[in-house]
């Protein structure tokens, strides 16, 4: 709907009599309401569309104040928020328009709930408060203050303050100031459950990792390199943000299922018996199996479970060919390889990087796909290190 679908031509309903003049004047004030209403909507939509989930909540708040901050008139417009007990987000204050000093709009919040208390005799800090000339050190300053909060949750306020010959504020804004804390207030405590769980999962492959560096610490640090290079490889590569994401995520959990083979193939020193490498070969199909019921850890299964494929078709679990093998597999294949040739063991040194890169360059389009190679060989944090 068009805001001048809500407009109403006033002078249509003429103005002959008492009766008409009042039903214009309402109309008016009516049609007025509704275009404020319409606006704060826009806004409030608006708004709603920007947030998102895991977005630093400075660049969050500054992005309400800049929009908020013209629809409220405010010379400052301030979002304070309170010291959370988990850490989420300190005592902090972000201000848009002309700032001004943090304690000044302290003071201004404090002075605004004192002159509605001794008007009143109550408590009003977790209510809006709307108050015009207060004195400080000879300015007088018109202020609106929204407390943010969840529930019972006191989370933080929003001050908006104006220079007294800018008119007082009123309901108006306060509404829209309402409206935004509102949903600013719910997304702070989503933003702080997601944190936790974010905090959670990190835990939690952290635990997976460090119980596979205890088990193997002969690869200890193995998962970690790898990821760092599948990223480095995914970026040369054209993977988005996103996607890079997914992969560090897959090299550091790549080798998980190693969690399942037995400690005495495992470690074993120098070369395996044919039967002790069939154990070790399962690994990926073991830490496939690990990972697929946790839901997110399913979108890194495929380079999980495939990093070991050959794009000749000789690679395992499944023998899959060329592209047949998932592309996190192919970029997690050639990171994983280029570590494990040029790491160290007690029983063998690792190989130097040129004589690596040779080899590498053998196994292009047979072993390893032609194009992740191509990036291995031009990447300078592997051609430094040569
Ligand atoms: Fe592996």
């Amino acid at each position: 709907m068009l805001l001048d679908d809500l407009t109403i031509d006033v002078a249509s309903l003429g103005d002959g009599d008492e009766e008409n003049t009042n039903l214009k004047s309402d109309v008016e004030h009516l049609s007025e309401a509704l275009s404020i209403k319409f606006e704060e909507l826009a806004l409030i939509r608006e708004f709603a569309e920007r947030l998102e989930l895991g977005e630093d909540i400075a660049t969050t708040c500054r992005m309400l104040l800049q929009e908020l901050a013209p629809c409220v008139q405010a010379a400052t417009l301030a979002i304070e928020l309170f010291a959370d007990d988990e850490g989420a987000w300190g005592d902090e204050i972000y201000v848009s328009a002309e700032p001004i000093e943090d304690e000044r709009i302290r003071w201004v919040a404090a002075a605004a709930y004192r002159q509605r208390e001794r008007l009143t005799g109550e408590s009003h800090e977790n209510e809006i408060t709307i108050s015009n000339h207060l004195c400080l050190d000879g300015e007088v300053y018109n202020a609106i203050v929204v407390p943010i909060h969840r529930h019972h949750q006191r989370l933080g306020r929003m001050i908006a303050i104006r220079w007294v010959a800018s008119g007082e504020f009123g309901t108006t804004e306060a509404d829209l100031m309402r409206s935004t804390s509102m949903m600013l207030g719910v997304h702070l405590i989503n933003q702080r459950q997601y944190a936790a769980m974010q905090q959670m999962f990190e835990g939690m492959i952290g635990s997976l990792v460090s119980a596979l560096d205890a088990k193997d610490a002969y690869t200890c640090g193995h998962s970690s390199r790898v990821s760092e290079l599948a990223v480095l490889l995914a970026k040369r590569l054209g993977y988005s943000d996103e996607d890079q994401q997914r992969i560090r995520m897959a090299g550091i959990l790549h080798d998980i299922g190693k969690i399942g083979v037995e400690d005495s193939v495992l470690r074993k020193p120098g070369q395996l018996t044919e039967d002790e490498f069939a154990k070790i070969k399962r690994h990926p199909v073991l830490g496939y199996d690990i990972l697929k019921g946790i839901r997110p850890f399913r979108r890194i299964l495929p380079a999980v479970r495939h990093h070991h494929e050959s794009w000749d078709g000789s690679g395992y679990p499944d023998g899959l060919k060329g592209e047949e093998i998932p592309r996190d597999a192919q970029v997690l294949a050639v990171a994983d390889a280029f570590d494990a040739m040029t790491s160290s063991r007690p029983y063998r040194d690792g190989m130097p990087v040129q004589r690596v890169l040779d080899v590498f360059l053998k196994g292009r389009g047979t072993q390893w796909a032609k194009d992740v190679v191509d990036e291995l060989l031009a990447c300078p944090e592997v051609l430094c290190s040569v």
